[in-house]
């Protein structure tokens, strides 16, 4: 039996969409419905108890929706949240930080793995504990990059300033000796061509978004709750305010279609 309900996929604003790509690709035959709260981002610099009221107020939404599975495309989010929603909630909630943390520890050989967030995640240690409770020998060395998602939402993907950001938050980690990276934020994928062309030697990039759309695939198996064919999966966009420029950033890297975006009040 297909289930043609929606997967609701949440974010902090846009950058969620790279967690949509990766879902479109693996899952073509899903709906999904994308909810991204452009009204209050970023999400990054709050409180943990301001992220867990935002989360279940979105959550809440996508239940209206009627989702049949709960995607947390945000680092921030997944990092201070997942605990409370999984409780709250009763369809699966699946977040980025666990697929992310498994895919790092399956890709590094010296057991050093660096892992870069908003400050919120990083001062959480989310990865940390993830990877700790999984490996207790894995060193994990963390640095927060606020700069990185105005930079990312302004579109200088492939730029000079972008790249000497890198360069300065990345090069600690470096000579620390890390030989996996972990991209902690769901904006950072963008980034993907950019950091790869700075590290000047092979450091192992993981990605949170290609990861969670695996873990969404295995529980949606698990459970049943595939889509199969001919449903020919469609994607529907929401947001709590209106666009900026970063939507059209976002969908053009991506190379992502969708129709109108619906705005969506906030409870
Ligand atoms: N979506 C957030 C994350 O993945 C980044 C943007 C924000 O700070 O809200 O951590």
């Amino acid at each position: 039996m297909s289930d043609s309900r929606p997967i609701g996929v949440f974010d902090s604003g846009i950058g969620g969409l790279t967690v949509v790509k990766a879902l479109r690709d693996l899952l073509p035959n899903e709906n999904i419905f994308y909810l991204g709260d452009t009204a209050r981002v970023p999400y990054g610099p709050k409180s943990p108890e301001t992220v867990q009221r935002y989360a279940v107020e979105l959550a809440g939404i996508l239940t209206r929706k009627n989702a049949k599975a709960l995607v947390v495309a945000c680092n921030t989010v997944s990092s201070v949240a997942l605990p409370l929603l999984t409780k709250k909630f009763s369809m699966p909630v699946i977040g980025v930080i666990e697929p992310g943390a498994r895919a790092a520890l399956q890709a590094t050989r010296n057991r050093h793995i660096g892992v870069i967030g908003t400050r919120a995640t990083i001062r959480s240690g989310a990865y940390e504990k993830t990877l700790r409770a999984a490996d207790n020998n894995v060193r994990v060395s963390s640095r927060a990059c606020p700069l990185l998602v105005p930079l990312i939402e302004e579109g200088l993907l492939n730029d000079d300033v972008t790249d000497r950001m890198i360069m300065r938050y990345l090069e600690p980690m470096l000579a620390d000796g890390i030989d996996t990276l972990v991209l902690g934020c769901t904006h950072y994928p963008l980034l993907t061509d950019a950091i790869s062309r700075m590290l000047k030697r092979q450091v192992m990039l993981v990605d949170s978004a290609q990861n969670c759309a695996r873990a969404v695939e295995e529980t949606l198996d698990q459970q049943s709750l595939r889509a199969t064919p001919p449903s020919r999966g469609e994607l529907h966009v929401a947001l709590t305010d209106a666009a900026d420029n970063f939507l059209n950033v976002a969908r053009d890297a991506l190379q992502l279609s969708f129709g109108e975006i619906e705005l969506q009040p906030l409870p």
